[in-house]
């Protein structure tokens, strides 16, 4: 099908469906895991594993999956990617025990890491320089959609076995939906033109560049000229990322893994165990407490839909860092100092303020910049390298948070202080490290990093 029958809304909406799964599904077990526990009897340890599975299983599909979407074209993986969610969803729905569902889960996984490693770049390749910030930024919002979709989920399906099917299979099973949409849309949606060129099929990629562009000022013909500049740089495969390309990858490492310990997902997953745990909130009030920052979290991330486009990338993470640091710091300095029960609100409140800086910064722009600085090359093994990093990041944090708050005796300004470091981290790495991208072409940045780095091999040759 021509491009030009589908509009933007339609592609953009649909290339970034897997960030809806991947929402989901990380976001999902928080409320299903307590009760396939009970289910299956399953002790401690074996629950654990049936959550981090999905993150074992990530980090391995990230990983392997680039260098493929280098070799057979984003669209064709993004349906590979649809295909195992349809999988790993109806096997985690029916699953009859710990053994299959951990093999759901890891499958599951794979898709997810995929999907991380995958939609970055497609999007960033398919938008247009001025509106790549907010078109990338859909990439996170679905993330975040995918999050508080799962945990309405849980609320509406916790105790209601419809059909004699028990509620968590449904709350499992109910990621079959966007999986179906995916599925259909990679379908229908268009090849990257920018890997079109690379494998030599220029005139497809002029063709999609017309459809894309054809109602925007942007000139076509121009976008595909400096495409195939680039494409036509000698190729260094795997060597290049040590080469040139090393800052890129440097930077992509530093903001993936920075994303996570700046302890985000120790709010996502557990937030409702701080509140049981730390501050005595009973179950049903302690899920209407993640609903709340699920809320916060998605409207934010549309506020960041709406600015990217109109700040630096580098101010916006800066200022993100910031309101993350002041937030957490007060909010460990109150748990320290004050009473359990009069530290509830306000910590409740820091929470949300802290979830505000991330989303309206690190949360999308982290994986809007995987897609903007690898040059086009090793685009694909290069976002694998750094969404790796970020679900190797994912794994630690979610590895050791109810593990340092035990340490703590459950008090939650432990584990923050520990995220407040990274947070101070992550001020520094913005304003020494990170590249502005915004307002470029993905050409441009890429002639950019040759010229400098050419700059610096010249500079040591002549010493
Ligand atoms: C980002 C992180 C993800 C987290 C989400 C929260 O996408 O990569 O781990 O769960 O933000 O909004």
């Amino acid at each position: 099908m021509r491009v030009r029958h589908l509009s933007t809304w339609f592609i953009f909406t649909f290339g970034a469906l897997g960030g809806l799964l991947f929402g989901f599904d990380t976001g999902i077990i928080s409320g299903a895991s307590s009760l396939i526990e009970h289910n299956f009897s399953l002790n401690i340890e074996q629950t654990g594993f049936i959550t981090s599975s999905v993150l074992i299983g990530s980090s391995i599909g990230a990983l392997s999956i680039g260098s493929l979407s280098d070799k057979f074209g984003r669209k064709r993986l993004l349906l590979f990617a649809s295909i195992l969610f349809l999988i790993g969803s109806g096997l985690s729905m029916t699953a009859s025990g710990f053994v299959s569902m951990v093999i759901a889960r890891i499958i599951l996984g794979f898709a997810v890491g995929s999907a991380s490693a995958l939609t970055p770049a497609y999007l960033a390749e398919l938008a247009d320089a001025p509106h790549r910030g907010s078109l990338g930024t859909m990439f996170q919002l679905m993330v975040t959609a995918g999050i508080l979709l799962a945990y309405v989920s849980n609320l509406g399906f916790l105790g209601h076995n419809l059909l004699g099917i028990r509620d968590w299979r449904w709350m499992l099973g109910s990621a079959l939906i966007p999986a179906l949409c995916l599925f259909f849309g990679s379908l229908v949606l268009p090849e990257s033109p920018r890997y079109l060129v690379e494998i030599g099929k220029v005139d497809e990629a002029k063709e999609v560049l017309h459809d894309l562009r054809a109602k925007t000022d942007q000139d076509p013909d121009k976008e595909l000229a400096d495409i195939q500049a680039v494409a036509n740089q000698p190729k260094g495969g795997i060597k290049e990322l040590f080469t040139f390309a090393r800052p890129a990858v440097g930077v992509a490492i530093g903001l993936m893994l920075l994303q996570q310990l700046v302890g985000i997902n120790s709010v996502i997953y557990f937030l409702p165990q701080v509140f049981i745990k730390g501050f005595g909130f009973p179950d049903g009030d302690a899920i209407w407490v993640s609903v709340g920052i699920g809320i916060v979290n998605f409207v934010f991330t549309v506020v960041a839909y709406k600015i990217m486009d109109k700040f630096n990338r580098k101010t916006i993470l800066l200022f993100g860092s910031i309101v993350m640091t002041i937030s957490i710091f007060i909010l460990s300095f109150l748990n320290f100092t004050m009473s359990v029960k009069a530290a509830a609100v306000p910590t409740m409140i820091l929470i949300a303020i802290y979830i505000i800086g991330f989303a309206v910064s690190w949360g999308p722009i982290c994986w809007l910049m995987l897609g903007e600085i690898f040059p086009l090359n090793v685009r694909g093994i290069g976002n694998s390298i750094g969404s790796a990093a970020n679900w190797i990041g994912n794994f630690i944090v979610s590895q050791f948070f109810l593990v340092l708050l035990t340490f703590f005796h459950n008090n939650v300004g432990g584990p923050f202080l520990v995220f407040g470091f990274f947070a101070i981290v992550s001020i520094f790495f913005v304003i020494y490290a990170v590249p502005e991208t915004r307002g470029k072409t993905l050409e441009e940045i890429e002639m950019e990093m040759r010229h400098k780095e050419a700059a610096k091999e010249a500079k040591k040759a002549a010493k």
